[in-house]
């Protein structure tokens, strides 16, 4: 067959086809797809997360994670200066401890002065106006690297739950507006709002991370906060099955009913999936968490030229918004809010 005789097996013209339909007719200039965009990208879609560590005037690269990195006190408030004045609306943080001082039981997530509530601390102080998050978890400090207390090799859920109820208090009593319990531990949310309650902090907020995956992708994480060489074992044993999506809508159940007063996702793109399910099913505030290995992955493959890296990451942030979260915690934030601006 040659080419015409190709053309005229067309049995129907198109718009026979198509019942007259054309869906290509508003995307012909830029400003009907502007007219008929579904979803929109602010800054206040936008959430922080921030390495910390101890000492005064540290910046710490992180191999693989190019473009993040640690922060000691002082410039970790820099860098909230600088976020406020982008408009970023919170930042979350998270501690890179001196592995000297971690032991079995993560016993620094009780002091008061450890190093999220010196942060917290210091950036309320100076930038009273951003909303700040701290992830309540024991692993970065502990000396094997788990979320909860090890014993005889099993994580023992109930005294982990009591120890980050009693971490959440204090760091409310530091500033955080929002507990970000990461741990996956049975009644953990409900034990934190009791906590918070009790104390007093019924105005903090509780941002549960009720769908987390026992993932690969956390691995530029675990260099960042210092846990990659200590990690016996893996997080199969609290963390989600990476194959299942209904449990994360009991999961979510649960933690709503336990009080969360916002549900999280993560990672982040390889399950929008559940994103939307969360989203449809409850219709409360939903957010992602675009992790260290999706940040790890567009930035290699954007240095290699093998991506256009602006453009993946802008859509990147878009397919979230169209799964239907309320906000996204990427390490691109202060990269997207300077790009939103202009
Ligand atoms: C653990 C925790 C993890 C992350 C934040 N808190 C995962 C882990 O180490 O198992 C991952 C964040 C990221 O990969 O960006 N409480």
């Amino acid at each position: 067959m040659n080419r015409k005789e190709a053309i005229s097996a067309m049995q129907r013209s198109v718009d026979e086809i198509t019942g007259g339909r054309r869906l290509r007719r508003m995307r012909k200039a830029n400003w009907s797809r502007r007219m008929v965009r579904e979803n929109h990208l602010s800054v206040d879609d936008l959430i922080w997360p921030i390495f910390l560590v101890d000492g005064e005037g540290r910046k710490e690269s992180i191999d693989a994670m190019p473009g993040v990195y640690r922060y000691s006190v002082d410039l970790a408030v820099r860098e909230a200066e600088r976020a406020a004045k982008l408009g970023i609306p919170a930042i979350a943080t998270f501690p890179n401890i001196d592995n000297r001082l971690k032991d079995e039981g993560g016993s620094l997530i009780l002091d008061a002065d450890n190093l999220i509530n010196k942060a917290s601390r210091a950036i309320k102080d100076a930038v009273p106006e951003m909303g700040i998050i701290t992830d309540v978890a024991l692993d970065p400090f502990t000396s094997h690297g788990h979320d909860g207390v090890l014993r005889n090799g099993n994580i023992i859920n109930d005294e982990t739950v009591e120890l980050i109820a009693q971490a959440a208090v204090l760091q409310a009593a530091a500033g955080a507006d929002i507990i970000a319990p990461s741990d996956m531990m049975d009644g953990r949310v409900g034990a934190i709002r009791d906590a918070l309650d009790v104390a007093g902090y019924s105005d903090v907020a509780i941002m549960a991370y009720s769908a987390k995956y026992a993932s690969a992708f956390y691995g530029p994480y675990r260099e960042a906060i210092g846990t990659s060489g200590l990690l016996k074992g893996d997080k199969k044993t609290y963390y989600v099955d990476p194959a299942n999506g209904e449990e994360a809508v009991r999961e979510a159940e649960q933690d709503l009913a336990e009080g969360a007063d916002m549900l999280m996702v993560k990672p982040g793109l390889p399950y929008l999936d559940v994103i939307h399910r969360l989203k449809q099913t409850f219709s409360v505030p939903t957010f992602a968490y675009q992790v260290s290995g999706e940040y790890a992955m567009i930035r290699a493959a954007a240095a290699n030229g093998w991506i256009d890296g602006d453009r993946v990451v802008m859509e990147s942030l878009m397919a979230f918004k169209r799964a239907g979260c309320d906000g996204i915690l990427t390490y691109f934030a202060p990269e997207i809010a300077e790009r939103l601006k202009g």
